[in-house]
């Protein structure tokens, strides 16, 4: 019999956010700094700052080549980053974890990698009208070299995806399928794993962009079922310029690699150059030691904080937004409705002002949030909107930092009354 389900137990806040240096600030008026652009890039916790900078002060060296006690150590490190990202997501073999800079260059790899290998004249790719450009563009230039079609599944007024749309493209068996498991626009969440089981029985190879799901729900790669994962260390408390793709093992030893020259070598000769196995076979030339490392860190912060007691706490504080943003006077919320089907991003506009004028209104008040397309002008056009202003969480804001923006907005609507 299923067992109960219990509230994970409540996250510390003040303790967490001691933990993140930054966000010990204030402005001139002695208003503290409310970050809610978590979307964009999170804070770093100061035991990941802190990794990085022992990296560089006590074990900086190029990895996997010297025989030294540096080079041994930053080896040994990396390679424990490379575990625990890979418990992080239950990835089930660590080598399948190729660090890269982002999620950007994690869609690159797959596209130019696998989709040149894979993808010919007349063959269908599947999108999302949900998709961040970094998960539409370099399929826009696949289907471009390649003579494929691209086709972007819509999306409801609500925010959620078309089902109906979608599955009438499953229909037509499309060679991929790529799609985000939380929108970076709207925070809906994507039921990823059942989509992916669609589209594989579909015959479909499946991508799911992880940037804005691995930093605030659990991620498992294995239960997902997905053939590729790609996710961001800066949006995950970690360095900017840290990030993987996970794929399934066997697809990424099919796969040419995406960038050549050093590290990713097994034997050059002037005829020719044969590859090494995983994941060097994706990591070409000296990849970005100390950011991985923090990574590795951060990703050990989380999993301590409890990924379950993570996604309840924002959900918890999206529920308290929603509800105390739209008493507001003019406001208009975007996304669902239903709480399990949104992750900590409250997209919104304020009567006719300009979203960034919003946002600015907001800056003067010390709430840092993000307003525009959001990277998502395909979505925006479908949802007749040029821009949002967007507030997105992460575990470090509880229910004062909504006050103050709710009190922001009022200064807003005051302003512009
Ligand atoms: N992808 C980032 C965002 O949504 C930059 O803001």
């Amino acid at each position: 019999m299923a067992t109960p389900l219990l509230s994970p137990a409540p996250l510390q806040v003040d303790a967490i956010r001691a933990d993140f240096p930054i966000l010990n600030q204030a402005n001139e008026r002695g208003q503290r700094l409310v970050y809610l652009d978590s979307a964009a890039s999170s804070q770093k916790p100061a035991v990941v700052i802190d990794a990085q900078a022992n990296y560089y002060r006590h074990d900086n060296a190029n990895i996997h080549r010297g025989v030294y006690a540096l080079s041994e150590r930053a080896t040994t490190e990396y390679e424990t980053a490379r575990k625990r990202v890979a418990a992080f997501i239950n990835a089930p073999d660590p080598d399948t974890c190729i660090f890269v800079r982002n999620t950007t260059e994690a869609i690159n790899l797959v596209a130019y990698s696998w989709g040149r290998q894979h993808i010919q004249a007349g063959d269908l790719l599947v999108v999302t009208l949900l998709d961040h450009h970094s998960n539409l563009v370099p399929w826009q230039v696949l289907a471009e070299t390649q003579g494929a079609e691209l086709a972007y599944a819509r999306v409801t007024a609500g925010g959620r995806l078309d089902e109906d749309h979608l599955g009438r493209l499953l229909d037509r068996e499309p060679k991929l399928v790529a799609m985000p498991h939380v929108s970076n626009a709207l925070g809906t969440i994507v039921d990823v794993a059942r989509w992916t089981r669609r589209a594989q029985a579909a015959g479909a190879t499946v991508l799911i962009d992880g940037a804005q799901s691995a930093p605030h729900l659990p991620v498992d790669v294995a239960a997902i079922g997905c053939d590729f994962f790609a996710l961001s260390g800066h949006k995950l408390l970690a360095p900017m310029g840290s990030g993987v793709l996970w794929g399934k093992r066997d697809r990424l030893d099919a796969m040419p690699p995406f960038l050549t020259g050093g590290g990713m070598i097994r034997r050059v000769t002037v005829d020719g150059t044969t590859w090494a196995e995983l994941p060097a076979k994706f990591e070409a030339g000296t990849p970005a030691v100390g950011e991985a490392i923090g990574l590795g860190v951060a990703v050990d912060y989380l999993t301590e904080l409890g990924m379950d007691r993570v996604r309840s706490h924002e959900r918890d504080l999206t529920d308290y937004a929603l509800d105390r943003l739209q008493r507001l006077p003019g406001i208009q919320l975007y996304g669902p409705d239903d709480l399990d089907e949104r992750a900590g991003v409250i997209s919104f506009a304020v009567g006719e002002v300009h979203p960034h004028d919003v946002a600015s209104i907001l800056a003067e008040e010390n709430v840092a949030v993000r307003a525009g397309h959001h990277c998502c002008q395909p979505l925006m056009r479908e949802l007749d909107l040029v821009a949002t202003t967007r507030a997105s969480f992460s575990v470090y804001n509880d229910e004062t930092d909504v006050d103050r923006l709710a009190s922001a907005i009022e200064r807003v609507i005051e302003v512009f009354a």
